[in-house]
């Protein structure tokens, strides 16, 4: 599946199931988005997108950098009555805070010209409003009939997760400058790397907010706390990289292989896959050791990251001694 957009804007995709459907017919769902692995926290995931994707709730999908958060809020986009419908993803965190309004509520013509001096602001150039409705929808209208996807929610200023609790609540947005409120029919799928309910406690997140979106939660566990998915993923992404790339990289070697259950990845799949992939790239019949480490860590070494503050559970040792750079393999 592709990355999440770096950038601020949204990534806005009419889901491909339609042409798909139309194709093969109606029984027929193929995902381009698979979450793979082979342990019971998989599995248990996979059923509760099941459940819940058929309904309107919203979700709250918590869980580290790289576990799979906007994987698992596609995946229940996909398998919702409104995959034929837009999948519209923000990332909150990388929008500028003096944009977000406009951004996700939409603004009308001249509502930046008033006394606050609102384009001197947000440095919209002339000519910006002149559609022929005078004016621009956010990413709640654009989301229309399918599924709203706030990444890294708990980076919303205040101001704006009170908007966005009454937009909830009426089912209905104000567009900046406009009088007129807008209904909205969207699904909401929300994203955090923080743990909710603790910004909650610390005053950082509202509490009315949490509760509102509060509707199922899915908490993505560290692949550290699920090392049966390591080998087999990783198995996956040879194989993936060995297509992309027309090799045949045959295996693992038993030292790479020690080494992908002893590290800590906090930097979870994302960070799997970019290893095994560079390994692949590196190789030229079976990946060892050297092609998994792109430099080697002085011997008990703390890690340069253990994973997300909050969701931090246990602290393990980045290379284990018998994985020093004297005793590693020396395969050319
Ligand atoms: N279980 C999984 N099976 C297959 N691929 C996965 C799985 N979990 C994550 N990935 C892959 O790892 C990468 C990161 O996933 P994703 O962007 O969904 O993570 P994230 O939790 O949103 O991370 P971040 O907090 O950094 O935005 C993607 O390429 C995704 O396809
Ligand atoms: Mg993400």
């Amino acid at each position: 599946m592709r990355e999440a957009s770096p950038a601020y804007y949204a990534s806005c995709s009419q889901s491909g199931e339609k042409r798909m459907r139309t194709r093969r017919g109606p029984e027929k769902r193929h995902s381009i988005f698979e979450l793979m692995g082979q342990s019971v926290a998989i599995e248990q995931m996979h059923r509760q997108i099941q459940r819940v994707a058929c309904t309107n709730f919203t979700v709250i999908v918590e869980g580290e950098t790289g576990t799979g958060k906007e994987l698992v809020a596609r995946l229940i986009h996909e398998q919702s009555p409104r995959a034929d419908k837009a999948f519209v993803a923000i990332d909150c965190g990388a929008i500028p805070e003096s944009l977000v309004e406009s951004e996700l509520f939409g603004y009308v013509k001249g509502a930046f010209t008033g006394a606050e001096g609102r384009s001197e602001l947000f440095g919209y150039v002339k000519g910006a409003f002149t559609g022929a409705e005078g004016r621009k929808a956010g990413y709640f209208e654009l989301a229309k009939g399918g599924t709203l996807f706030l990444d890294e929610i708990a980076n919303l200023a205040p101001t704006i997760q009170m908007k966005v609790l009454r937009s909830l609540q009426e089912r209905c947005i104000l567009p900046l400058g406009s009088t007129q409120s807008v209904p909205i029919d969207v699904r909401l799928v929300v994203a955090s790397n923080a743990i909710l309910e603790e910004e909650v406690c610390t005053g950082r997140f509202r509490a009315d907010l949490f509760h509102r979106l509060n509707e199922f939660k899915i908490a993505l566990l560290p692949l550290r706390e699920r090392r049966d998915d390591i080998l087999f993923l990783a198995e996956r992404f040879r194989r993936e990289t060995n297509a992309e790339l027309g090799k045949q990289i045959a295996a693992f070697g038993a030292d790479a292989k020690a080494y992908l259950l002893v590290h800590d990845w906090p930097g979870n799949v994302r960070e799997l896959r970019n290893t095994v992939r560079r390994a692949v790239l590196l190789s030229n019949d079976v990946i060892e050791l050297q092609h998994l480490r792109q430099r080697a860590a002085p011997p008990g070494a703390a890690p340069p990251c253990q994973g997300t503050r909050r969701h931090r559970t246990k602290a393990v040792a980045y290379m284990p001694s018998f994985m020093t750079p004297s005793s590693h393999s020396k395969k050319p």
